[in-house]
C-alpha cells in the first residue's frame, strides 16, 4: 500500500467513527505532515482521496473541511478517478507475456486448442477453395446481414426480440465496448465502472478522456447498488460500463434479482448501460444467465459481446446490440475500423447457421468446468494459509487473493522470470485496493508442464510470504 493510501485509510477511520463533525476543518496539510511524520506530498495526496470519496472537500485558501449533511453518505467507498493512465501498464504486461515458451496463466483467452472448431476451419477451407466471398464488395457497416439475423436469433431465444438491423458487427469485443463507449460520452464525462474490472475497461475511458466513478463489488451481489445510488446521486453519470455475467477477473454472476433492481434504477435516472458480456456463453449451469438486455424495456442497454471466447480471438469479430445507436455506432466506425473481414463473417454466418455452434458450445463448457475444477482443487489444498481463490461456476478464470503483505506486481515479476505469466491485480483496478491478488487462467489441461507451473506458482507465493 502507497503512503498516501494508508494515510487516507487511517484518516477515514477517524471521519467514520465520528471524530470531527460535518464542516470541521481538518489540520493543514503542514500541521498533518508534521504530526504523521509523512511529506507534504504524501499527505496532499491522501486529502485528495479522500476527497475524491466524498468524505472531505476544500475551500480555496481555506483547506480542508468535513463533508456534511448537505453530501449523501458515501458509505460504500465511491471513487472518482479523474484521470486514467493504464494503458502503457497494459501495453508492458501484454508484451512481456507473448512469448510461446511462456507458460500463459496470465492471458485472456482460452487455450486455443479448445477453439478453432475443425468444422469452423472446414468452412474456411471451402470457402477459400472455392473463393467464395472473395469477389464480394468488403461489407460495411453494419456487417454481414446473414450473420446479423443468426445473432438477432439468438437474443430472441432467450426472450429478447431483436431485429437484424439492431445488431452492428464489430472487430471484436473490445472494438463494441470503445465504440458503444465513444457513440454515448463527451471528453470530460463521468461514466460508472466496477471498481475490479477488465482492463479494456479502462483503456477505453483513458483513450476517451472520460472520468470515471467506480462501485465496489458486493460480497454477495457482486455489484453493490447502493454504492451505484449514491455514485449517480453525487455525479452527473449518464452512463455506465458493466460485466455482470461471469465477471473477468473476479468470476461473479449477478442474480436476477438484482439486475432487475439495476435495471430500474437505470430507468428511474435514465442512465444508459454498456454491457460487456463476452463470456455469457460460457457458463456451467444449465441455464445461460440473462444479460441485462432481457430487463431493458427502455433501450437503454447496449449489450456487447463476441466470438473471441468461444470460437477464436484471431477472427476479431464481435457485435453490439445498439438498437436506436446502430446509425450513429456505423458512422464512428466509417472514421475507425470500417469494417469486418468480410471472408470470416460469411463463414461465421455459414457455420452458425447448422447446429455446430451448439455442439461446439457445450464440449467447450464441459472443458471448462473439468479444468477450472482441478485448477481449484489444486490451488486451494496447495496454496498457503492467507490465500483465498474465488471459484465461480463459469468461465475460465480464478482470481486469488494473497495475503495482503505480498505485491502481486513482485509475484507476477518473479513467475515470468521462472517463465509463467499470470495477471496481477493492478491490471484491473486503480485505487483503493491492495495490489495482492492475481488472475489465472485455468483453460489449459493438466500435463505435466502445466502441473511444474502450478507447483511453481505455489512456491513463489510461499516464498514470498517469508520475505
Ligand atoms: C471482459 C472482456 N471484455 C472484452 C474483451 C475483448 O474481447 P475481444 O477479444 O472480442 O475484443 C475481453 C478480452 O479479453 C474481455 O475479457
Amino acid at each position: 500500500m502507497y503512503k498516501s493510501e494508508q494515510l487516507a485509510l487511517s484518516l477515514k477511520h477517524l471521519i467514520e467513527s465520528g471524530f470531527w463533525k460535518p464542516n470541521d476543518k481538518l489540520p493543514s496539510l503542514r500541521q498533518q505532515a508534521e504530526a504523521s511524520g509523512f511529506s507534504l506530498i504524501t499527505v496532499m495526496n491522501a486529502y485528495q482521496e479522500l476527497e475524491a470519496q466524498g468524505l472531505i472537500y476544500s475551500k480555496e485558501k481555506l483547506g480542508y473541511f468535513i463533508a456534511g449533511d448537505a453530501l449523501p453518505a458515501v458509505s460504500h467507498s465511491v471513487i472518482l478517478n479523474d484521470k486514467i493512465e493504464i494503458n502503457s501498464t497494459v501495453f508492458r504486461y501484454l508484451k512481456s507475456i507473448q512469448s510461446e515458451k511462456i507458460i500463459p496463466f496470465g492471458s485472456a483467452f482460452p487455450d486455443s486448442q479448445l477453439l478453432y472448431s475443425a468444422k469452423l476451419m472446414q468452412t474456411l477451407g471451402q470457402r477459400a477453395k472455392h473463393r467464395l466471398s472473395y469477389e464480394q464488395m468488403p461489407s460495411l457497416p453494419p456487417g454481414n446481414f446473414e450473420l446479423r439475423k443468426l445473432i438477432a436469433q439468438r437474443y430472441c431465444m432467450q426472450g429478447i426480440p431483436t431485429d437484424p438491423s439492431d445488431i452492428v458487427i464489430t472487430s471484436g469485443g473490445l472494438d463494441a465496448l470503445n465504440l458503444s463507449l465513444q457513440a454515448m460520452t463527451q471528453p470530460g464525462d463521468c461514466i460508472v465502472l466496477q471498481e475490479t474490472i477488465f482492463y479494456g475497461a479502462w483503456q477505453a475511458a483513458e483513450h476517451l478522456g472520460l472520468k470515471v466513478i467506480t462501485i465496489p463489488e458486493h460480497p454477495e451481489h457482486g455489484i453493490d447498488l447502493d454504492a451505484f445510488k449514491n455514485a449517480i446521486a453525487r455525479y452527473p453519470v449518464k452512463v455506465c460500463l458493466l460485466m455482470l455475467n461471469s465477471h473477468n477477473p473476479i468470476g461473479f454472476t449477478v442474480s436476477d434479482e438484482i439486475k432487475l433492481q439495476l435495471a430500474q434504477l437505470l430507468h428511474a435516472h435514465e442512465i444508459y448501460l454498456i454491457e460487456d458480456d463476452v463470456y455469457e456463453e460460457l457458463y456451467f449451469d444449465h441455464k445461460k444467465p440473462l444479460s441485462m438486455k432481457y430487463f431493458d424495456q427502455q433501450n437503454l442497454v447496449l449489450h456487447c459481446s463476441s466470438f473471441s471466447k468461444t470460437l477464436g480471438a484471431g477472427f476479431r469479430v464481435g457485435w453490439v446490440y445498439a438498437g436506436k445507436f446502430s446509425e450513429h455506432i456505423q458512422h464512428l466506425q466509417l472514421m475507425s475500423t470500417l469494417s469486418v473481414n468480410s471472408f470470416i463473417q460469411n463463414a461465421l454466418a455459414d457455420y452458425l447457421s447448422h447446429r455446430y455452434y451448439e455442439k461446439h458450445l457445450k464440449t467447450l463448457r464441459n472443458t471448462l468446468k473439468r479444468l477450472k475444477s482441478q485448477y481449484y482443487h489444486y490451488l486451494a489444498a496447495h496454496l498457503p494459509e492467507g490465500c483465498k481463490v474465488d471459484y465461480y461456476p463459469s468461465g475460465y478464470f480464478l482470481w486469488i487473493s494473497l495475503p495482503a503483505q505480498i505485491d502481486s506486481n513482485l509475484i507476477y515479476h518473479q513467475l515470468l522470470e521462472k517463465g509463467i505469466s499470470v495477471a496481477p491485480g493492478a491490471l484491473f483496478y486503480r485505487t483503493g485496493k491492495k495490489h495482492n491478488h492475481i488472475r489465472v487462467n485455468c483453460s489449459f489441461e493438466m500435463t505435466e508442464k502445466i502441473q511444474q507451473a502450478l507447483h511453481g506458482l505455489v512456491q513463489c507465493i510461499k516464498a514470498s510470504q517469508h520475505n
